[in-house]
């Protein structure tokens, strides 16, 4: 496992969102009412970006169909057309001054 650094803590805050591309994989990192979560940059219903997307009560909610994915583990939690497959999320990892993410390679 190798801890990949995305942002120091120092310019963390609420309202902070900013995508990050490690490797082959798009994520998203925000911060809300204090709780830092990372998931994967687009929507898995038809791949819209979640810059954008309604944080709140636990889940994120996607701009363009509405759908709903929860915060904690990415499942779907409001489909408004045929469902999809669960947001993949990602733990997050503090490292002295740094958080950032394990990655398995
Ligand atoms: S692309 Fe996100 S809900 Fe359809």
């Amino acid at each position: 496992m190798r801890f990949v650094p995305l942002e120091k803590l120092i310019n963390l805050c609420d309202g902070y969102s900013r995508q990050f591309k490690i490797d082959s994989l798009q994520l998203l990192l925000v911060q809300h009412e204090g709780e830092r979560y990372l998931f994967e940059a687009h929507c898995p219903h038809r791949s819209h970006p979640l810059q954008a997307a309604v944080i709140g009560d636990g889940m994120i909610r996607c701009p363009l169909h509405h759908y709903d994915f929860s915060l904690s583990d990415g499942r779907l939690l409001h489909a408004t057309e045929q469902p999809c497959r669960a947001l993949r999320t990602f733990e997050v990892v503090y490292e002295g001054n740094e958080l950032g993410l394990l990655l398995e390679y």
